[in-house]
């Protein structure tokens, strides 16, 4: 069948068609795509046409390598370097692959504890820092947690609640998702009542349309004890080579806290644009140590590969998206595991493909930071991060409130 005729199948579904996948999900928060038969057999057709693809090349049967492995020139380290203990301690929310925590950590508050459901993601933790106490899988469910048994232990409670039920990518159905945990995230401030809290989530929360959820979930409950400020925060501008616009929630419980803080302050640009006396955040291909091709830019934001619909190895959050990584000869579809992986599999267009260490320095993470689970898993927890500098600059800031 042409690709003409996929694209055809692929647009043309009937609500009453949609028939169930047959593969089983492993991960709690999985939301299957509505697919019809039809479409369904487009999809498994390509994805078994990549599967063979990959196989012939992994077996050395594949296409002659065109590009050396690439030797990255970016080291987020330097971005991020650790600090002395700072006397705080801070607990950890819906902790991920550790962007935050890593941030936090790094900015010297003791780790008090990550609370996790995801099992791969909690065994990410516990690899990276064996001495963390991590409560992970469904033991890392934050819902029925009694949080007072924290109570005067925390200086900042941290977290990010799932992003799923308010991003651009996502069908934005907000309180109605039920993977919707901004109420357990106001349930643990309210339980443990640190001095500070941070919560991370995307830009789109701050939009028009969830105004109404914003006020009526996260202010109205918790502003009777807290003086809330919520800051958007842009990853280039600190200095990670990827566009990724959050919003950060700091709460403070005094206002004396409230007047010592100081926001997170950006000092990077964009490449190509207008010195303005900040550093220029690195190109992507710069980043990641590619040949110089005449152009370069910060990366399309890193899509998640367990916010979409289904589990995938490709990192591209939109049509835009695509076209710039065309642009940067970079081909975002089927990550590989390993960069020896990525260039012994070409690809179909002769463009660059990335690795999971790849995409996770693209988000900020250090080379060191290992990451388990399978490949789409790996993927996932590091497009469900902050990313690590911006996790620092966060905590630096959070920090700030403490200042004597
Ligand atoms: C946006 S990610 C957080 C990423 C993290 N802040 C970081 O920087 O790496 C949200 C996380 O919440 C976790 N999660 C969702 N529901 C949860 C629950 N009921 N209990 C604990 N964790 C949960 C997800 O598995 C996911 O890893």
């Amino acid at each position: 069948m042409s690709e003409g005729q996929d694209r055809l199948i692929l647009v043309n579904a009937m609500a009453q068609e949609y028939v169930p996948s047959k593969i089983k999900s492993t991960d709690p928060l999985h939301e299957p795509r509505l697919l019809t038969q039809a479409q369904r057999d487009v999809f498994r057709r390509r994805s078994r046409d990549s599967h063979r693809a990959r196989a012939a090349a992994l077996a050395g049967a594949g296409a002659e390598p065109l590009h050396d492995i690439n030797v990255p020139r970016f080291n987020p380290c330097a971005l991020m370097p650790r600090r002395e203990s700072n006397g705080l301690s801070s607990l950890s929310m819906f902790s991920g692959g550790g962007g935050l925590d890593l941030g936090f950590d790094l900015a010297g508050f003791a780790h008090i504890g990550s609370w996790e459901i995801m099992q791969d993601a909690a065994v990410t933790l516990r690899a990276n820092r064996p001495q963390w106490t991590v409560h992970g899988g469904d033991e890392g469910d934050v819902r029925g947690v009694d949080w007072k048994q924290y109570r005067s232990m925390v200086d900042v409670l941290h977290g990010g609640p799932p992003c799923q039920p308010f991003s651009n990518a996502g069908r934005q159905r907000g309180a109605s998702d039920p993977r919707d945990m901004w109420p357990e995230f106001v349930r643990a401030v309210l339980g443990c009542r640190p001095e500070v809290f941070v919560a991370e989530n995307v830009a789109a929360l701050m939009s028009a349309s969830f105004s109404g959820y914003v006020n009526s979930t996260i202010i109205n409950p918790l502003s009777k004890e807290y003086r809330i400020h919520p800051v958007i925060v842009q990853a280039y501008e600190f200095g990670v080579p990827q566009i990724r616009r959050r919003v950060v929630f700091f709460g403070f419980r005094t206002t004396r806290l409230e007047r010592n803080w100081v926001p997170p302050r950006p000092g990077f640009r964009r490449p190509g644009t207008i010195d303005d006396g900040t550093v220029q955040t690195m190109g992507v291909r710069e980043a990641l140590g590619l040949p110089d091709i005449g152009f370069d830019d910060v990366s399309p934001t890193i899509r998640s590969t367990l916010t979409g619909p289904r589990h995938t190895t490709s990192i591209l959050s939109s049509v835009s998206a695509q076209k710039k990584f065309q642009q940067l000869g970079i081909w975002p579809n089927g990550v590989a595991e390993t960069r020896d992986r990525a260039r012994a599999f070409v690809a179909k267009n002769g463009d660059f493909r990335l690795s999971v260490p790849d995409v996770a320095l693209i988000q900020g993470f250090p080379e060191d930071w290992r990451l388990s689970g399978a490949v789409y898993m790996q993927l996932g927890q590091i497009g469900n991060a902050v990313a690590p500098p911006v996790g620092y600059a966060v905590a630096c800031s959070a920090a700030s409130a403490f200042a004597k």
